[in-house]
Parts: C-alpha cells; sequence; structure tokens
C-alpha cells in the first residue's frame, strides 16, 4: 500500500491529537508519548504518522516530506511555508500576547526591544502598528527576558496565564487566537485528493 504521511508534533496536544484521530477512525496502535519511535503506523488507514518537534511539522508539509500535518497555528504562521491550513481542530486553544513589566514603556518608548520565539510573527505585529522594534530570538523560557533587562516585552503564547504571573509578567495586547490546525501539502492535496478528503471528512465528522 502507498502509505500517507502524517507529521505529528510533540508536545502538550500531541495526545489530544492522537485522541482526536483515534476517534476518527485512524490508529497508531503502538504509539505512546514517552516513546523513542519516530514513526508509527495505521496499516489499516494506509498512514505513517512521524513524530516530530512541533516547530518542524510545517516544514516537513512543505518539502512534501509529510502530506499531512497536524501543527500549531503559531508554529505555521512562524514558518512561513507555502501549506493548506485546511481544519481547525480545536486542540490547545491560547492566544499570542504582548506581555511585560512595564507598560509605560510599552506605549512610550520609541524603539522596542523583543523576546520571542517568534520573531517574524512580532515583526508583522508591530510592522503592522508602525512601531519600530528589534528582536531577539529566544528559544524558551522567554518569560525571563523582560525580568533581567533583556528586552522591554515578550510576544509569547499564553494559555493558562501561569508562567506570566509567576513571573510578575502582564499582558499589555491580544495579538491573535491560537488552536492547533490540520495542514496539507499543496502537491499532496491535488495528487491524493481523495485520501485526503476522506481523512478531513472524518475529523470534521467528530469535530461536528
Ligand atoms: C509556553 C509559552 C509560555 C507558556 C504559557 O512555553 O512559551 O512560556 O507555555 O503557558 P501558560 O500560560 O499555561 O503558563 P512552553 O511550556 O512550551 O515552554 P518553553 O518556555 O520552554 O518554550
Amino acid at each position: 500500500m502507498d502509505y500517507l504521511t502524517l507529521a505529528l508534533g510533540k508536545g502538550r496536544t500531541a495526545i489530544q491529537a492522537i485522541d482526536l484521530l483515534s476517534q476518527a477512525g485512524i490508529q497508531f496502535e503502538d504509539f505512546h508519548p514517552k516513546s523513542r519511535k519516530l514513526i508509527f503506523y495505521d496499516h489499516t488507514m494506509g498512514i505513517k504518522m512521524v513524530y516530530v518537534k512541533a516547530i518542524d511539522v510545517p516544514t516537513y508539509v512543505d518539502t512534501g516530506a509529510a502530506d499531512l500535518g497536524i501543527a500549531g497555528k503559531d508554529n505555521i504562521q512562524e514558518s512561513n511555508s507555502n501549506l493548506y491550513d485546511m481544519m481547525d481542530l480545536k486542540l490547545g486553544a491560547c492566544q499570542f500576547v504582548v506581555a511585560g513589566v512595564d507598560k509605560q514603556t510599552y506605549t512610550e518608548k520609541q524603539k522596542l526591544t523583543v523576546a520571542s520565539k517568534y520573531p517574524r510573527i512580532a515583526s508583522s505585529f508591530f510592522q503592522k502598528k508602525g512601531k519600530q522594534i528589534q528582536t531577539i530570538k529566544l528559544n524558551g523560557s522567554v518569560e525571563l527576558a523582560p525580568l533581567i533587562g533583556m528586552a522591554d516585552v515578550i510576544v509569547d503564547i499564553m494559555e493558562t496565564g501561569t508562567t506570566l504571573k509567576e513571573n510578575g509578567l502582564s499582558v499589555f495586547e491580544t495579538i491573535d487566537q491560537i488552536s492547533t490546525r490540520l495542514i496539507v501539502n499543496k502537491a499532496s492535496f491535488a495528487t491524493k485528493s481523495t485520501r485526503i478528503h476522506d481523512i478531513l471528512n472524518r475529523l470534521r465528522n467528530v469535530l461536528g
């Protein structure tokens, strides 16, 4: 059988995504989030799942290494990949926010320093506002940056708000709503359309 490849991002919504796929009749029997295995199969449906870093999912789909992907809107937007964003899977709802300690600095400073895991999204947001910024790319623990004088503010995702609260940061502005999406490679969508539509319909039926 010619297998379809699905890239699934590791992280907080992976188990929920696996559960959703299972309800849609796509089951990776030997999947376990702590497994070190990187490839899992549903032999009945003919789907090969590659379990990769969440930030890399759009790259797998854009390059055609995967036909489909399940990724957060944050990682999709930041990657600026050329792909189809087909469906909101309604998992991992959170927000993109601008946060910091000192709101006056945020509103009054001419040129802000912004720390973020998402420099492209940060730049695009402030460009639309007509505000000059300098971005500092970090890969995690971004909340630290305003606390140690590395940046004026951060652009990051907020889910429960606990990380901001525990570090004494406040939300200054909300940029966007984020959730987990199903993405599709453009060529695969043309050449494997029947099978991809079957998967989309199965997911739609579960999501209601
Ligand atoms: C994300 C994000 C925030 C936190 C928000 O980080 O960058 O730090 O989660 O969640 P909360 O609002 O529920 O507290 P992640 O847990 O992915 O870790 P990281 O800092 O290592 O990127």
